[in-house]
C-alpha cells in the first residue's frame, strides 16, 4: 500500500534539516582553552561581547576601520593563494566582513579551509556567516599553540591578528603559522605597518593605536620577519606595503 507522507506545515524547514547545504560548519569547544588575558582585557569590546559581534559584523564598518582599504588588503591576501585554492588551507583567527567567505569561494573541489579562533562567540558568528559549506572546518584553538601537525597546510593566512597580540604571543603565533605550513607552501600575514613620514595617517593613527590598541605600534617598530624563529627554513620573504605604508603584506615562502 502506498505510504501517505505526513503533513508538514513548514516544508522549507524540513529541507533545511535534510539538505547538507543547509548545515552550518560545527566545531568542538575545548574546556582546556581559555581566552587570553590580552583579549579579555583589551579587546573584549571588539571580539568577546555579543553586542560587539552584532555591531562590527558589517562590511562597511570593517572597511571604515581600515580607511576604505579592506577589499584591497583582502584581495592582496587572496592574490597569494590564486584563483583556485588547492589543498589544505588555514586561516588563523576569524575576521569580520567577507574575508572568509571570499577565501571559501575559491576552494577547489577537493580543497579545504580550516579556521581557528580562541573565542567561541567568534566561531559561532563565522559558522552562521558561512552557511552550509562542507569544505570549511572551524576549530577552537589558540594561535600560540596550534594542535595541527608540522607542515600540514599548503597555505596559512593571518589577517590583522599580530597587532592585537603582546610580544610573547605574537612571536609564538608567527612561529606556529610557519611550523604548520608545508615546505613549498606560503604563510601570509596582512597587518599594520609604519606609514611613511609624508602620510597624514601616520599622525592620525598614532593616538588611535596608542589608546585603543596598545600592542599595535610594535608593528611600526619591527619587521614581521624579525619575529620568525631561526630554526624554520624559509626560501624567501616578500613584503609589500599599502596606503602610504600604513598596511603590509608579508609572505613567507616555505
Ligand atoms: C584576526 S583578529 C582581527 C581581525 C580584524 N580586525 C577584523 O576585522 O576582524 C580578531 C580575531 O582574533 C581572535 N584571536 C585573538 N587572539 C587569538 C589567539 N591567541 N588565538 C586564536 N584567535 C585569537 C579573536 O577572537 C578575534 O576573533
Amino acid at each position: 500500500m502506498e505510504k501517505i507522507p505526513a503533513f508538514n506545515p513548514f516544508p522549507a524547514f524540513a529541507a533545511a534539516a535534510t539538505d547538507p547545504k543547509h548545515l552550518l560548519p560545527t566545531y568542538q569547544l575545548s574546556e582546556k582553552l581559555h581566552v587570553p588575558a590580552y583579549l579579555e582585557e583589551t579587546y573584549w569590546w571588539a571580539y568577546l561581547h555579543p553586542n560587539a559581534v552584532k555591531f562590527f559584523e558589517r562590511q562597511w564598518i570593517v572597511n571604515l576601520i581600515l580607511w576604505g582599504n579592506f577589499s584591497q588588503l583582502r584581495d592582496a591576501a587572496l592574490a597569494e593563494i590564486g584563483d583556485e585554492l588547492q589543498g589544505r588551507s588555514l586561516q588563523v583567527a576569524c575576521v569580520y566582513g567577507d574575508f572568509t567567505p571570499k577565501v571559501a569561494e575559491r576552494l577547489a573541489a577537493d580543497a579545504t579551509l580550516n579556521v581557528v579562533d580562541v573565542a567561541p562567540v567568534q566561531l559561532e558568528n563565522l559558522s552562521r556567516k558561512l552557511g552550509g559549506r562542507s569544505n570549511v572546518f572551524l576549530h577552537h584553538q589558540d594561535s600560540t599553540r596550534l594542535t595541527f601537525e608540522d607542515a600540514s597546510f599548503d597555505n596559512v593566512v593571518v589577517f590583522f591578528l599580530l597587532h592585537e597580540q603582546p610580544a610573547g604571543a605574537r612571536d609564538r603565533t608567527v612561529a606556529e603559522a610557519l611550523r604548520v605550513t608545508r615546505p613549498g607552501g606560503k604563510t601570509i600575514f596582512v597587518d599594520y605597518h609604519r606609514p611613511v613620514a609624508s602620510n597624514p595617517f601616520r599622525y592620525i593613527m598614532l593616538p588611535i593605536l596608542s589608546s585603543l590598541e596598545p600592542f599595535a605600534l610594535d608593528m611600526w617598530r619591527k619587521e614581521i620577519a624579525d619575529w620568525a624563529p631561526k630554526g624554520i627554513p624559509v626560501k624567501a620573504v616578500r613584503k609589500e606595503t599599502y596606503f602610504g605604508g600604513l598596511y603590509q603584506k608579508v609572505v613567507f615562502e616555505r
